[in-house]
């Protein structure tokens, strides 16, 4: 078990899921990508969590950004498990489901937190760049679902902050103003972002920047 952390790589490995075998980092290519737990196949919240992730993917592929999810059961399960989604939720799920039953990838992202269950993986999202380091990591416990538009909203922030010198302010949303990072000196801020907002000399906006 090893804590993991933002700026690490994200660890590779091998597993079987509903779509075939993956290795991780080599399934990942080029792109972006969400890994998430829960904590158990045929749980009321996990039914909500895959059917809402499955009804947002086209919103992940349009940020080429591939989801995989992960929870301590095996294939048959999830697979059984997968029509109820479909019924419950109008949606099945999408997207590969890891088979851990072994726990070994659960392990690896330190997935069991023991002191809220032995046998159960918390709700965790790690969010990996096309450079294989982590750029979240959220934790949630097995009573709260998560908030997939929230994900989507990181993702958009860390794409666009990864091409501009910029950062995002709180509750940000596309399209909203960006505030200048503190690496940019006035001078340069003039002829990347002319027109800027000057609002403290530690915080400036600018409106989005695109391209
Ligand atoms: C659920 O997904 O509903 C759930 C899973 C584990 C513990 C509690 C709730």
């Amino acid at each position: 078990m090893t804590t993991i952390r933002i700026g690490d790589e994200a660890p590779d490995f091998t597993a079987e899921t509903t779509e075939g075998k993956i290795s991780f980092h080599e399934w990942l290519g080029n792109g972006w990508g969400v890994l998430f737990s829960h904590p158990r196949d045929f749980t009321p919240v996990c039914t909500t969590e895959l059917g809402r992730v499955a009804k947002l993917k086209p919103e992940f592929d349009k940020r080429n950004t591939k989801v995989v999810a992960l929870s301590v059961d095996a294939i048959k399960d999830h697979k059984t498990w997968a029509s109820d989604i479909e019924e419950t939720q109008g949606t099945a799920p999408n997207f590969p489901l890891i088979a851990d039953d072994d726990k070994k990838v659960a392990d690896l992202y330190d997935m069991i937190h023991p002191n809220a269950s032995d046998t159960q993986t918390v709700r965790s999202v790690f969010i990996v760049g096309p450079d294989k380091k982590i750029k979240l990591n959220l934790t949630y416990p097995a009573s709260t679902g998560r908030n997939f538009d929230e994900i989507l909203r990181v993702i958009d922030s860390l794409q666009l902050t990864a091409k501009h010198k910029v950062a995002t302010p709180s509750d940000w949303k596309q399209g909203e103003d960006v505030i200048i990072t503190a690496a940019v000196s006035n001078e340069e801020a003039e002829e990347r972002f002319p027109g800027f907002k000057t609002v403290k000399p530690y915080l400036r906006y600018t409106p989005q920047p695109t391209g």
